[in-house]
């Protein structure tokens, strides 16, 4: 459903989500304050690449952008060359390299929580220790539920909050911060939760 919909809705998403918000800059900033020179950086659901990619590859940053919405990534290759961008769904993606930082942002709210897990592991296991992983994830105990935006509908599961912190630190992680980007709401918004986690913390 979500790949459909996000490659029907390419121009449109591609025009709402040009720059970053305002909070969105300090996750940002602190993922790149603890990289070494070069970096890596994998980028999952990265979208158009616009603006979390470019934010990194206008720092020098090599960035992987891996997402399964094939017209928003061909929008990434025209934008950002410099990218390497792959087709591929976060459910079933194996990172192929060791990465000093990774991106999950808005994006693990689209897949049904079972495999939240799973990816959480894989990412944090190709990322050398210490490095960090910023993260959005819902913000509410809520079943899985469909919305639409441009017309399109659009699939959310999320677990809450603090299970994912619970996932991450059962996977070794370390929370660096933690945070309600928004809180639920009784109405349409189930709010949503951004996380610095540190890979292996020890
Ligand atoms: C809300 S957008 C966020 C894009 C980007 N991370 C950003 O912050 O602008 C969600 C992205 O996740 C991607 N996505 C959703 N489900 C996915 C899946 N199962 N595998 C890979 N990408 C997925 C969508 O195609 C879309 O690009």
């Amino acid at each position: 459903m979500n790949r459909q919909s996000y490659n029907a809705i390419a121009k449109d998403w591609d025009n709402a989500r040009a720059t970053l918000l305002p909070y969105e800059i300090p996750f940002l900033e602190r993922l790149t304050q603890h990289l070494p020179k070069p970096a890596k950086v994998l980028d999952l659901g990265c979208g158009t690449g616009r603006p979390v990619a470019e934010f990194l590859l206008q720092k020098g940053i090599a960035v992987t952008g891996v997402d399964q919405a094939e017209d928003l990534l061909a929008l990434a290759k025209e934008r950002f060359p410099a990218g390497r961008w792959l087709q591929a769904k976060m459910e079933t993606f194996e990172p192929d390299e060791i990465y000093d930082g990774a991106v999950i942002w808005d994006s693990l709210f689209h897949i049904p929580r079972e495999h939240h897990e799973p990816i959480l592991r894989r990412v944090l296991g190709s990322l050398r220790q210490a490095s960090r992983l910023i993260l959005t994830v819902g913000g509410s105990d809520h079943p899985p539920f469909t919305d639409t935006m441009f017309g399109q509908t659009f699939f959310y599961d999320s677990h809450t909050p603090s299970a994912v912190i619970n996932i991450l630190k059962t996977l070794d992680a370390g929370i660096e911060h933690a945070e309600f980007i928004n809180p639920p709401t009784t109405g349409r918004d189930k709010g949503r939760y951004g996380i610095i986690a540190i890979a292996r913390a020890a």
